[in-house]
């Protein structure tokens, strides 16, 4: 099968596409014939080697945490999947990924696809709609009539959590530059902040929960602006938890999980018309490299995918 590979950590231009062997699905796997492959910033992050304390690899290594596709064949225990379902998920991190056509994956870490949408779309979905999911819902507690704040709210991340925010009856205020503030207001925002011009701290308080996509600064200002026993939710590394915890605010970081159910709910959210993935920039396989060098600008608004059929 064609494949994009790396055989040693670097830029963008050790992204090989090339002829791999097609992987067999173990007895609790299914191989999946892979439609579309998300991009995400842990993809260049991988590339590069700066992530082999979080998610060691072993090299060659193919990359990509996002697939959507269709079932070509399952393991001798598998019975919930048959050949030619619709499926989408995020594969494990450690293992060859979705820069492919074919990906053998655990049973357990996908679902069925969104029926509404096609497999570029549903590929956007998993990794950055179940973190939006699990930083505001399971990590954040976030409920109806709370006030959350987003920030980097017009990326990959953002831009699902600004939508289940909404959907959940919070009051959403999200930060990104001028030119996504119209973006994020499209999206359902109650209040946008252009971090580049603006103070967010000068502009808002009484914030229940902070999603924090950013970190560094952006995370110690943030602390200004939650009210106390409220919440800070990181993507990113925890870098003020003793500052937090003196004012009776809790900060907490993680890694996003592959849960089932979790993808079931946002395909039920998505062929409901509640939520919409935003994609706005594909490649082909091949040109996996120039995909990266975008996600990389840090800049995205909504996702990027790889269109492998
Ligand atoms: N822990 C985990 O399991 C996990 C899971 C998913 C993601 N992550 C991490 O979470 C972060 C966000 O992921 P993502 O996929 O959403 O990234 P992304 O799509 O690349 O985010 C891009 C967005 O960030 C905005 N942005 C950049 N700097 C900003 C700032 N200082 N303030 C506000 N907005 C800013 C940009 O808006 P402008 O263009 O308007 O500046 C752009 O729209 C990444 O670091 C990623 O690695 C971690």
């Amino acid at each position: 099968m064609k494949a994009v590979r790396i055989h040693e950590f670097g830029g963008p231009e050790v992204l090989k596409y090339e002829e791999v062997p097609r992987p067999a699905p173990a007895p609790d796997e299914v191989l999946i014939k892979v439609y579309a492959s998300g991009v995400n910033p842990v993809d260049w992050k991988m590339r590069a080697g700066l992530a082999q304390s979080l998610f060691p690899i072993h090299l060659p290594f193919i990359p990509g945490w996002d697939v959507s596709g269709e079932i070509e064949e399952v393991g001798s225990d598998i019975l919930i999947f048959k050949k030619g379902e619709e499926v989408y998920g995020r594969p494990e991190v450690t293992r060859d990924g979705t820069y492919a056509e074919y990906v053998a994956v655990k049973a357990d870490q996908i679902n069925f696809k969104p029926q509404s949408i096609d497999h570029d779309k549903a590929a956007s979905v998993p990794l950055a709609g179940l973190t939006a999911w699990q930083g505001l819902f399971d990590y954040g507690h976030l409920e109806e009539g709370q006030k959350v704040l987003i920030h980097a709210a017009s990326g990959g991340v953002g831009s699902f959590a600004i939508q289940l925010a909404k959907w959940k009856g919070a009051r959403v205020i999200g930060t990104a530059s001028e030119e996504n503030i119209d973006f994020l207001f499209d999206l359902g925002a109650d209040g946008a902040i252009d971090y580049k011009n603006e103070k967010f701290e000068d502009k808002i308080t009484g914030v229940d929960l902070v999603l924090d996509l950013v970190g560094g600064d952006t995370q110690k200002r943030s602390l200004k602006v939650i009210k106390k026993g409220g919440r800070l939710v990181t993507t990113v590394q925890p870098q003020y938890k003793e500052e937090a915890k003196a004012k009776s605010i809790m900060m907490e970081a993680f890694l996003t999980r592959s849960l089932p159910e979790e993808l079931q709910q946002l395909a039920n959210l998505i062929d409901s018309g509640k939520i919409k993935p935003i994609v706005t920039r594909k490649f082909s396989l091949k040109d996996a490299a120039a995909a990266q060098k975008e996600i990389e600008k840090g800049h995205t608004r909504g996702k990027i995918v790889l269109t492998v059929v």
